[in-house]
């Protein structure tokens, strides 16, 4: 077969969200081309994001008191010197946002306004227009980027595979999105970093954008690159139980205003169950709502008295989403459920960004950097990708530009494969696997559900995958979730086992595995 090959302008940037482009403008001047399946910044979650990003800049705050909250969320599993060493660099990083144009809310004196969220023990989550930072960041970013000449920007086209040579990362397969049947691209470059963001589209159920499915941390783990802490999954408590796919987000930051959880009688529950009520850990509340609604109780997210009519101003994103649903969330509760909503696994990238496999760095939710140990601290992942995309581009700045003449010559994988599976709609095999993946690597898990799992996604595999380089990625991310899920026999952050529900000490550590390993299990 046929390759068209074409070299990179610099550095290969595969994902064009925050950490993405992050990395392209802190690169600069040095050249860099970055790919993105959609027109840049569409479909990327960051987007999404609408607390805001999570850094010690108020008065009083420390970088000391923002690692601290990090590590007592991250249940026992947070690399302590990386949350330090992020939360410190917050600040600069948000200075950087401010440079490119993120225009963050400020008070009457022009200090940031800042909110709060759970598990935070002080106002820190720097914010634009209540629910709206992910958006106003990513526009501010693309402002930028698209203004900055050493940026090379490649829209709709789309990344299956990462080409090695020689357990080098030299490159990757593309594909242009518009025409599905051409034969794959040969990309080439001295330097790959993978920002593709997070796992969401491979729930039933999820707060992410439907691209975002795995798709960077599969094809990491097929070319071989150690991966880590997959079975720890967020749930995000107060996705909005609407029937909509994606399912829409109530920022956490409306609980941090006083908004109150309630049930069909119109208890608040959340003070039996934690003496921080609604701002318990995610995991807390979101397994809190989950038992009600799970066994068809419904829950509500009452905003009525702590924001009444200031939510269509001050959260107008959640405002829209109930209004679109039929909901006057100033006059009657909205119903939540929890959503998947972050991975804190990944692949495994130490303090610069490298991944296991030499050529290949990565940032962003598609890595697992130690930050997040069990379970991620509120809008801590804005700022993870923003100072691991510093770190990238500090990493890569000094190193040689040397064109490499024959990145052409020995072209190391099978050609990719394109098109549908051969036997069946990839779309209801699409389905089935997200609707497993909801089932039994949910908010609550068992070892036969789990086992279940890891069943039905080798068998879509066996079936789809042969036609579909996407969906094997798809179903090579949900084996590394399965499989690290069932060998953790605990209970500990995001992965809650019935079966297990305690917390074990001595199983206090990460979770590294490769795909060989997960396969074996
Ligand atoms: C939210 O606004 O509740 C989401 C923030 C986050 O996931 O960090």
């Amino acid at each position: 077969m046929t390759q068209n090959v074409l070299e990179a302008a610099g550095t290969l940037i595969i994902g064009a969200g925050l950490a993405g482009l992050f990395t392209a403008l802190k690169l600069s001047p040095r050249p860099c081309t970055v790919l993105s399946p959609e027109p840049v910044g569409v479909g990327a979650s960051s987007a999404w994001a609408q607390g805001g990003i999570a850094a010690a800049v108020g008065l009083g705050d420390t970088a000391e008191a923002h690692a601290r909250d990090t590590v007592l969320a991250g249940a026992g599993l947070v690399d302590e010197d990386i949350a330090l060493g992020v939360t410190s660099e917050g600040a600069a990083r948000i200075f950087d946002l401010l440079d490119y144009g993120a225009p963050f809310d400020r008070d009457s004196e022009g200090r940031l306004l800042q909110s709060k969220e759970a598990a935070h023990s002080t106002n820190r989550v720097v914010r634009v227009s209540g629910d709206q930072a992910g958006r106003a960041i990513m526009d501010a970013l693309i402002r930028t980027a698209r203004d900055t000449p050493s940026i090379t920007l490649l829209e709709g086209v789309v990344v299956d595979d990462l080409a090695t040579r020689d357990g080098q990362v030299v490159g990757a397969f593309a594909r242009q999105i518009a025409d599905p049947m051409a034969a794959p691209i040969y990309i080439s470059a001295q330097e790959v970093v993978l920002a593709t963001g997070g796992i969401g589209g491979l729930y039933a159920v999820s707060t992410n954008p439907g691209r975002v499915r795995g798709q960077g941390l599969g094809m990491a783990a097929r070319a071989g690159a150690t991966i880590a802490d997959t079975e720890f999954v967020q749930f995000h408590p107060t996705g909005i139980a609407v029937d909509r796919d994606p399912c829409p987000l109530a920022t956490e930051a409306l609980r941090g205003h006083g908004a109150t959880l309630i049930d069909e009688n119109g208890h608040r529950f959340m003070f039996d169950i934690d003496a921080a009520g609604e701002l318990a850990p995610r995991d807390i509340v979101a397994r809190a709502i989950h038992a009600r609604t799970s066994t068809d109780r419904p829950v509500f997210l009452d905003t009525r008295q702590a924001v009444g009519a200031a939510i269509y101003e001050e959260f107008p994103t959640v405002a829209q989403y109930c209004v679109e649903a039929g909901i006057d969330p100033a006059t009657q509760p909205i119903p939540v459920r929890p959503a998947q909503h972050y991975h804190m696994g990944g692949i495994l990238t130490d303090a610069r960004g490298r991944s296991s496999l030499p050529g290949l760095w990565a940032c962003g939710e598609v890595t697992a950097t130690g930050l997040h140990g069990a379970n991620r601290l509120a809008s801590n992942s804005l700022l993870e990708a923003v100072v691991f995309a510093a770190r990238i581009a500090e990493d890569i700045a000094p190193l040689p530009m040397t064109a490499d003449q024959d990145a052409t010559q020995a072209i190391p994988l099978e050609p990719p494969l394109h098109g549908p599976g051969p036997r069946q709609d990839p779309h209801e095999a699409v389905a089935t696997l997200r609707d497993v993946m909801d089932r039994h690597l949910g908010v609550v898990r068992t070892a036969e559900g789990m086992r279940t799992a890891l069943r039905t996604i080798a068998e879509l595999e066996e079936t789809h995958a042969p036609g579909s380089r996407a969906f094997l990625n798809m179903t090579t991310a949900a084996t590394l979730i399965a499989a690290a899920a069932l060998r953790r026999t605990e209970s500990r952050g995001g992965h809650f086992r019935d079966d297990f529900p305690d917390t074990d000490p001595a199983q206090a550590h990460r979770t590294l595995i490769t795909l060989a390993q997960a396969l074996a299990i």
